[in-house]
Formats: C-alpha cells, sequence, structure tokens
C-alpha cells in the first residue's frame, strides 16, 4: 500500500474555482483502484468549516511562517482530508488567491506539507509527497532544503497550468525559513525574485503535466512562460498524463442536474434539457443548434476571439448559451453580444455548478478556443454528454477530441472539431464545420455517440499516477 499525501489549494465539492479542484477531488478514488490511499492536504478555508468543526486535531505549530497553526483529520468523500487550520492566514474574506501575503499562505502549506512527509508530525507517514501548482509547490522544496528529522517521501511536482507560477519579490526570501544554500539559480530564486512553481520543479523527483501533448509544449518558449529552460533541463523526469472524469459526479444516466437523464441509445431524451436551457437563457426556441461556453473569460481560453465571431454564429443560424465569469472587458463584450441578438445570445455572468451540467446535457456543442490548454475537462464533460466540443489543437484539447474531418468520418471515429491557430477565420470557420454537421443528423449523432462511448474514466491514468509513485518508491 503505497501513502500519498496530496497537497493542493482546491478540491470538489469543497472547494472549487477551476479544474485543479476536481483533479485533486477525483484522484483519491481513482488511485485507491490501484492500491494507493490517497491523503489531501488543503488550507482550511471558511468554506471548509463544516468539516473542520469538532475535527480532530492531530498537530500544531506555534509558528507555521508566522502564524499559529492546527492540523485537522477529516474525510472527503469517503478519503482522508488534512485541513491546515490557520486562521491568520486562511480565514479571508474575497477570493482564494491574489492577497498581499499569498507567499506566507502558501509557504505555509509546503512547510505543512514537508512536515508532514519528513516525520515531524507524529503517527503520521507518506510515501510520496504529490504537489499540485504553485500554492503547493513549496512542499518539495522544503523537502528539499530543510527536512524533518524522519524518512523523506519522494515527490512529484504537478504542473495544471504553468502560467500561474507564485513568483515574489525576493525580499519574501529571508521569511521563508529556508538555507542560504537555497538562493541559487537551481533553487528558489527566479529571475531576481522568488518563484515558487520554480521551486518545486527543481526540487521534485518527477514532474507531471496533464495532457501529453502540454508536456511537449511548454518545453517551447511559447508555452513555457519563462519556465521551458528549466522544463528542457529536467525532461527525462517530466512526463504527460490526462486527467479523467469523475463518473460519480459527470454521469448523464445519472445527473440529478438534468430534467431528463439519458444514455448514448436515448439521444432523444436530450430534448427537454435543450429545452430547459432555452429557458434559462431567453433562447427563441428552435431546432437549429445550441452552442454554450463555460467557462474563465480569460485571454487563454480565446474568449476575446470567440466574442469576434458571434455575429457570424448568429448568422449561419446558431443561438448561444454562455455561462462564464472573467475579465471585465469580455464579461461586458458578451453581455453587448446578448442584447445585440436577443433571443439568439444568452449570457449568464457567474459560477453556477448545476447550471453547468444543464448545458453540457441540453446544449448541442461546447466552444473551447483556448489558446493553451493544459487538459481542459469541459470537453471531456460534453464528449460524456453528447455535447460535442468545438476545440483548439492544443494540449489536453489536441489529446481528447478527434477532428470530424473525413478520414475520421468514414473510420467512424470522430468526437469533435478542431482548429489551429486561434483567430477568427479558424474559430469562424470551425463554428460552420459543426454548425454544416448538425444539420445531417445521421452525422452528428454519430459524432455524440462516438464521443459517449470513449473512455474518459480515470482507470488508465490512474494507473499511470500509480505506476509513477512506484518507480518514485523503488529508487529510494
Ligand atoms: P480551468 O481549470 O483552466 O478553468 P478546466 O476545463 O480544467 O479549466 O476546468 C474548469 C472547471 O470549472 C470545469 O469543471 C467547469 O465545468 C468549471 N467551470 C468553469 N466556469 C464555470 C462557471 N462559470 N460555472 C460553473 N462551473 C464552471
Ligand atoms: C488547469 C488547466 C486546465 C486543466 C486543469 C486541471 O486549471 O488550465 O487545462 O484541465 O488545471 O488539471
Amino acid at each position: 500500500m503505497t501513502r500519498v499525501l496530496s497537497v493542493a489549494s482546491e478540491a470538489f465539492p469543497l472547494v472549487k474555482t477551476g479544474g485543479l479542484a476536481d483533479v485533486v477531488g477525483a484522484l483519491p478514488a481513482a488511485l485507491a483502484e490501484h492500491g494507493v490511499e490517497t491523503t489531501t492536504l488543503l488550507p482550511a478555508y471558511p468554506s471548509l468549516a463544516e468539516v473542520a468543526t469538532g475535527a480532530k486535531v492531530v498537530h500544531r505549530w506555534r509558528d507555521l511562517l508566522g502564524a499559529e497553526a492546527r492540523l485537522l483529520a477529516g474525510t472527503i468523500a469517503g478519503h482522508p482530508l488534512l485541513m491546515l487550520d490557520a486562521p491568520l492566514l486562511f480565514a479571508r474574506i474575497g477570493g482564494l488567491y491574489d492577497h498581499a501575503d499569498d507567499w506566507r499562505r502558501f509557504a505555509a502549506l509546503g512547510r505543512a506539507a514537508a512536515d508532514l512527509a519528513s516525520g515531524v508530525v507524529k503517527g503520521r507517514h507518506f510515501d510520496i509527497l504529490h504537489a499540485h501548482d504553485w500554492q503547493a509547490a513549496m512542499g518539495p522544496a522544503y523537502l528539499r532544503y530543510a527536512p524533518g528529522p524522519g524518512p523523506r517521501a519522494r515527490t512529484v511536482m504537478t504542473v495544471h497550468n504553468i502560467a500561474f507560477q507564485g513568483r515574489f519579490d525576493a525580499a519574501v526570501f529571508a521569511e521563508l525559513g529556508l538555507p542560504a544554500l537555497a538562493w541559487a539559480v537551481d533553487g528558489v530564486e527566479y529571475y531576481g525574485g522568488v518563484g515558487f512553481l520554480k521551486a518545486g520543479l527543481e526540487a521534485a523527483d518527477a514532474i507531471t503535466t496533464v495532457s501529453p501533448t502540454y508536456a511537449a509544449e511548454i518545453r517551447d518558449g511559447r508555452f513555457g512562460m519563462g519556465l521551458e529552460g528549466l522544463i528542457n533541463v529536467r525532461r527525462a523526469v517530466v512526463s504527460g498524463i490526462v486527467n479523467g472524469i469523475d463518473p460519480a459526479i459527470w454521469n448523464p444516466q445519472t445527473d440529478s442536474a438534468l430534467p431528463r437523464r439519458y444514455a448514448a441509445t436515448t439521444l432523444a431524451g436530450r430534448a427537454v434539457n435543450k429545452r430547459a436551457v432555452e429557458k434559462k437563457f431567453a433562447l427563441d426556441p428552435g431546432d437549429g443548434p445550441i452552442f454554450t461556453v463555460i467557462s474563465r473569460l480569460t485571454w487563454q481560453k480565446g474568449m476575446d476571439v470567440l466574442a469576434e465571431c458571434l455575429d457570424d454564429l448568429v448568422a449561419l443560424g446558431g443561438r448561444l448559451a454562455l455561462l462564464g465569469s472573467g475579465d471585465a472587458a469580455l464579461e461586458q463584450a458578451f453581455l453587448a453580444a446578448a442584447a445585440r441578438h436577443p433571443g439568439r445570445i444568452g449570457v449568464t455572468i457567474g459560477y453556477d455548478e448545476p447550471l453547468s451540467h444543464l448545458l453540457q446535457g441540453g446544449a448541442d456543442a461546447i466552444l473551447i478556443p483556448s489558446r493553451f490548454e493544459p487538459c481542459g475537462l469541459t470537453q471531456l464533460y460534453g464528449l460524456a454528454y453528447g455535447c460535442v466540443p468545438v476545440v483548439a489543437r492544443t494540449g489536453g484539447l489536441a489529446d481528447t477530441v478527434i477532428d470530424a474531418n473525413e478520414a475520421a468520418l468514414a473510420a467512424g471515429v470522430a468526437t469533435g472539431f478542431q482548429l489551429g491557430e486561434v483567430g477568427y477565420n479558424s474559430l469562424s470557420h470551425a463554428i460552420r464545420r459543426a454548425i454544416d454537421a448538425y444539420a445531417d443528423p445521421a452525422i452528428w449523432a454519430a459524432v455524440q455517440q462516438n464521443g459517449m462511448r470513449a473512455d474518459f474514466s480515470w482507470r488508465q491514468s490512474g494507473r499511470r499516477y500509480a505506476d509513477l509513485y512506484a518507480s518514485l518508491e523503488g529508487q529510494s
């Protein structure tokens, strides 16, 4: 039995701002099938209050990066959970991130993880410390430079998005409690400041990203965001493991957020959900295709390009139901498009988990024109729900969607539509291809069913993580 400490800043269903939470939340069940016991370590944000209340205290720090802290034990979806309870750091109003002392907050998370993974916390032992993204990345760095007295866990650093790096002023180095030698080009120093993700990538025994294509892309300056040199130096330990989806949460046959549940053989039932989408988004009822967007509204997601294509989408007979929030200018652009095209474009600015399920179960196609996409989950949900993905050919989108070109259609394997370099022409063209295919019910149903029958469970990827852990244990 391998014991893994999975450290992150989010995990569904307790706290979520994006795909990271879905993956961290799904991993324990995915890994259990392969003889791995996963304990998840999260900050005890106010949203965890219900799980934290009355939870057993398993450790106390009088001074964890300047804060008093306790470690509480609970469960998440039946698996072990540890919560870092440090009110000074995590009992905040506002968002999870972008606080002035984020360096202190997430250095504390890393320090706690390293303590757990090197014998400081009595009665706890882990074989592997698995750190997710920059918020957890100081874990491997502390383990490398300032471990506790016990045996040290081996470390895995997973990059869910290399654009978010946790970069801070050089002045914080003195407060991290690291030895002077950690201030080095192959340590925590990064372009003259402190780099959390950088430090984790240097320290970890193995590095993974969330798709094979993204693992290759980040070796290139266009995607590596300044870390491509380091990724190239460490390429022998870098691999890509594509995310799966949690079938307990994303399954159209059992989804309680859907007015009508259905399977690949009962696709006609989707029409009931489509009517519900029309109602929610004040769209004219009709038989033409409804596109959806469920996304952060950002440059990464190509949302500025999509906004330029909306007049064409409507002119071609399409409708759009968009759920998202993000950049103010993009929110305004989509609201303006909805005002220009009443009955054809409906926009909900916000974050709404049940509504995201309804859209997957009722819209015909989901648009994901990302400029880069480490894995992407909404296309996987789309595939599982017969909501055909229209995606950019990058990262995990390239690895999970098979373009409905002539060859793929003839071979019966097409699952969606891909576009190359994201721009007005390429996206408009992809939207037109999807609308044309929708007009042929036999082709459309085949594309939907191919996606619904594909396997995006965690089975294969869970095995890959388990194999990776086993190979690291073998080295120690
Ligand atoms: P990222 O993590 O880069 O935002 P992913 O595709 O990996 O992209 O994951 C996004 C997750 O967040 C999915 O579970 C998606 O359904 C969800 N999501 C994004 N925006 C919204 C929203 N406005 N309301 C509800 N869920 C959303
Ligand atoms: C990040 C990426 C996204 C990925 C998710 C989970 O948020 O942007 O592509 O699916 O992490 O790994």
